[in-house]
């Protein structure tokens, strides 16, 4: 087995490890009876911290990968992904269970009229589709380019759910900001690396019509 292969063999499971730990930690609070005065609203944000962060993280592999060049990272977003959605889904079930409890009308309310839950549910929305679509068949099925297309949506869920952060909470807070600060910096590493790759082909494409024009005259 190559280096590179048995790298990444030893290192999913402690990414998988790693990505548990806060579920983990949720149960040990919960059974040390540490969530607080308000248990429901605890266990929301706890869950919601942690599927932006998941997010973020997913989203930090591709530049991972520019800055480190180990083409191995790849192997990991699939899967960081799907703990953010995992964090999410929980984050979503917290707040219809232990909040509204399963008064779907009033949901429905919350979804339509606090601008805050129209946000997070576009986030989530988006997050359910990309890890619908994120087994290797469905990129198959849908074709490489739509399939790409459609998780370029993506960044809108990592802009969406950092704004459904700062909506929520009242007056200026450091936090919502730090991860709209994250999400934008990421954003901007994808759109600068877009633009190398757009002007060296447009570099190589001169070069190669001037040589031809050389070799013509
Ligand atoms: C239908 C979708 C969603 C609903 C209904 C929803 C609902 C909520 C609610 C009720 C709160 C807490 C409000 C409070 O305590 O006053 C909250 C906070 C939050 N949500 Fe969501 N959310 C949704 C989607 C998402 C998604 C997809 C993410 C992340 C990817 C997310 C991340 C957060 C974060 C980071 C917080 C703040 C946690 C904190 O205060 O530390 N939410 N959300």
């Amino acid at each position: 087995m190559n280096t590179d292969a048995h790298r990444i063999r030893v290192l999913k499971p402690l990414v998988h490890l790693a990505s548990l730990a806060p579920l983990a930690w949720l149960f040990w609070l919960g059974a040390q009876g540490q969530f607080g005065p308000n248990p429901a609203e605890f266990i929301n944000r706890y869950s919601g911290d942690w599927a932006i962060r998941f997010l973020l993280i997913a989203l930090a592999v591709t530049p991972l990968r520019g800055l480190t060049g180990w083409a191995g990272a790849m192997r990991f977003r699939r899967m960081l992904g799907l703990y953010a959605f995992f964090y999410a889904l929980l984050h979503v079930a917290s707040y219809v269970a232990l909040d509204q409890y399963f008064a779907w009308g009033a949901i429905w309310q919350d979804i339509l009229k606090r601008n805050y839950i129209t946000v997070g549910m576009l986030a989530l929305v988006i997050l359910t589709a990309l890890a619908v679509t994120s087994p290797k068949a469905m990129v198959k099925k849908l074709g490489g380019r739509n399939w790409t297309r459609l998780h370029k949506l993506v960044y809108v869920a990592a802009i969406a759910a950092p704004v459904h952060f700062f909506m929520m909470r009242k007056g200026f807070q450091i936090e919502p900001l730090i991860y709209g600060g994250i999400a934008g910096a990421l954003l901007a590493y994808r759109a600068a690396a877009r633009l190398r790759v757009h002007f060296r082909v447009r570099a190589a494409a001169s070069a190669a019509s001037e040589e031809a024009g050389a070799k013509a005259a």
